[in-house]
């Protein structure tokens, strides 16, 4: 884990043995698989499976465990052609690599994938290379950090805690960067259907649908950046 000046995060665990932030009082995926969530919101959300171009960059507001970069890397491996691809994660706590390991071992698939991740992570590295797969991560506030990104994103994982309980990760301005922060034709996906939510992200420039959710949650949104009128 990062060993500067950041606070890490403080790891409760649920009887089902998934992570819960301390901080934010809230899990940081589905108690039902979140391997087949991240899956469902974030990858199919995207249609990433289709759209791995080379080059191809995506972007996440939150890293978390990882889950969601290691479920990438795997779908990735799999589709064979292994196109340049990137990854860049803001976030704010990171959590140190035995939380982050624990967290993980439901998973078997990712086990192997997780531990090369682990390697890098535990030494304090946040840019480094996964198998083939260009990994940055940028540990700050995302509120600071996003604005002086200098790249732009094809996807965007938004996936934060749950807008009541981390709101800062959903601020207008906040999404305002992340539209900013968007190629052309560029998506984003997210777990929430918050009225809110997707009334400030089609206001920040997405066109945004409802779409069916995991597990026992009846929606997710995802977005498309709108063409400049
Ligand atoms: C639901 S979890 C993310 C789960 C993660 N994507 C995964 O694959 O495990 C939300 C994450 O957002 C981070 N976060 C909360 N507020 C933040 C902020 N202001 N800036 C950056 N990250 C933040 C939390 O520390 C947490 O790791």
């Amino acid at each position: 884990m990062p060993s500067d000046q950041h606070q890490s995060a403080k790891i409760d665990w649920s009887p089902e043995g998934v992570p819960v932030s301390h901080r934010f009082d809230d899990p940081y995926f589905s108690i039902h698989n979140g391997l087949e969530e991240t899956r469902h919101v974030f990858l199919n959300g995207n249609d990433l499976p289709h759209r791995l171009n080379a080059g191809f960059q995506i972007a996440e507001l939150g890293f978390g465990t990882g889950l969601n970069l290691l479920a990438t890397w795997l779908m990735w491996h799999e589709d064979g052609r292994r196109k340049p691809l990137s990854f860049t994660s803001f976030e704010a706590f990171p959590m140190a690599a035995n939380d982050i390991q624990k967290a993980l071992e439901t998973f078997p698939e990712v086990a192997k994938i997780a531990r090369r991740f682990l390697d890098h992570w535990s030494q304090g590295e946040t840019n480094f290379d996964l198998a083939g797969l260009k990994v940055e991560i940028i540990i700050g506030d995302a509120n600071t950090t996003l604005r002086n990104w200098p790249h732009k994103a094809d996807a965007w994982f938004l996936d934060g805690f749950s807008p009541t309980k981390n709101p800062e990760l959903w601020r207008a301005d906040l999404l305002a960067e992340v539209a900013a922060h968007t190629n052309p034709n560029g998506t984003l996906a997210t777990y929430s259907a918050a009225g809110h939510i997707r009334r400030t992200l089609a206001n920040v420039g997405f066109s945004i649908d409802r779409a069916p959710g995991y597990g026992h949650k009846r929606h997710m949104s995802k977005g498309v950046l709108k063409d400049p009128a």
